[in-house]
């Protein structure tokens, strides 16, 4: 696409230009954008960058492996691998709020940053995949007056302690756009097609607070969710697709037995880019399939609902 091969070219001087030979560090959460953004800085600067993968417990199921195998092994970028998941879940244990929950996640994710940053010597900027429509919706709801809906907690600048300052070469990129990008850099395909996932992880899909065996419960449910998506071929229709935990049990009846479990929400959404979306239509037998193994496959759900809100006037996320 020759769009995207001139904004690359353009991207790479911009970057060398702001960069010079300063130290750069990259949060990488997974997500098509880190990574593209990492990549593409990568391109500009090779080792002048290091990434920071923050395993904040919140990830879906083998999400870190899958991540720290691509970009150590198949890219070769000097990556660090961060343990900090009792840091984000003891300190999440409890909180209901959901901006509550999206602020502590940003500021561990913030001063998780900055303790690795010191350990390897310092960085003089920070690289994050910030998208155009994380850059709006974080300011204010399109047509109403300034309202935050939700933090973005890869939005908003550092403290002014760090002295870093921000590259956000994706900052003016839908995510189709980014898509390309990241096929004009090589990523491979099933990579770039990766549906987005938030920055703030399961967290907010276990609405009324986290807990190690919520997230394990959830993560369960939405990897089987997955396997059957991609089994039907409807991956790459559909925009995002993830199961919510809620915080509500149902009574229910297996074998001869009452049963007393969590309810599992499914959403799937399809969209352009994020900032409004239709719920997914799905065929009824596809949706009592899943049901049915989630159910059997899965301890402590023993109810299965489908969300057919859109956005507005629901938002993608339940949180
Ligand atoms: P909502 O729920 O606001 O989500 O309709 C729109 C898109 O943004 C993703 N999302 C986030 N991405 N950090 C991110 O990187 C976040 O804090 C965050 N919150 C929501 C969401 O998954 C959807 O694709």
């Amino acid at each position: 696409d020759w769009t995207m091969a001139a904004f690359r070219e353009q991207a790479v001087e911009e970057i060398r230009a702001k960069v010079g030979d300063g130290k750069v560090i990259c949060g990488l959460s997974g997500g098509v954008d880190s990574s593209v953004a990492a990549v593409l800085i990568h391109e500009a600067i090779g080792d002048q960058l290091t990434c920071i993968f923050v395993d904040h417990g919140l990830l879906r199921m083998n999400e870190a492996d899958e991540v720290v195998a691509m970009f150590r092994d198949h890219y070769n970028i000097p990556l660090v691998h961060v343990q900090a998941q009792d840091t984000f879940i003891d300190a999440l244990e409890g909180e209901m709020d959901p901006e509550v929950k999206r602020k502590t996640i940003g500021r561990l994710f913030i001063e998780t940053f900055e303790a690795e940053a010191k350990k390897i010597g310092g960085a003089d900027f920070l690289a994050q995949g910030t998208l155009y429509p994380d850059v709006i919706e974080s300011v204010s709801f399109t047509g109403g007056p300034s309202v935050t809906i939700k933090s973005h907690h890869n939005v908003g600048g550092l403290p002014e302690r760090m002295n870093m300052q921000l590259v956000e070469p994706l900052r003016e990129l839908f995510k189709d756009e980014v898509r390309l990008l990241g096929h004009e850099l090589g990523l491979p395909a099933h990579f770039v097609g990766r549906q987005p996932f938030p920055g703030p992880g399961l967290a907010i899909r276990c609405p009324g607070g986290v807990t190690r065996e919520k997230l394990d419960i959830l993560r369960q449910a939405d990897a089987i969710y997955l396997d059957e998506i991609r089994k039907a071929g409807l991956y790459d229709a559909i925009w995002q697709a993830f199961a919510v935990l809620l915080p509500v049990q149902t009574v229910g009846v297996m074998g001869d037995g009452r049963t007393y479990e969590f309810v599992c929400a499914l959403r799937a959404v399809t969209s352009v880019d994020g900032m409004t979306a239709d719920f997914y239509h799905y065929d009824m037998d596809f949706l009592g399939n899943t049901a049915t193994r989630i159910i059997n496959e899965v301890r402590g759900i023993n109810r299965v609902v489908y969300d057919v809100t859109s956005k507005p006037p629901g938002t993608i996320e339940w949180e």
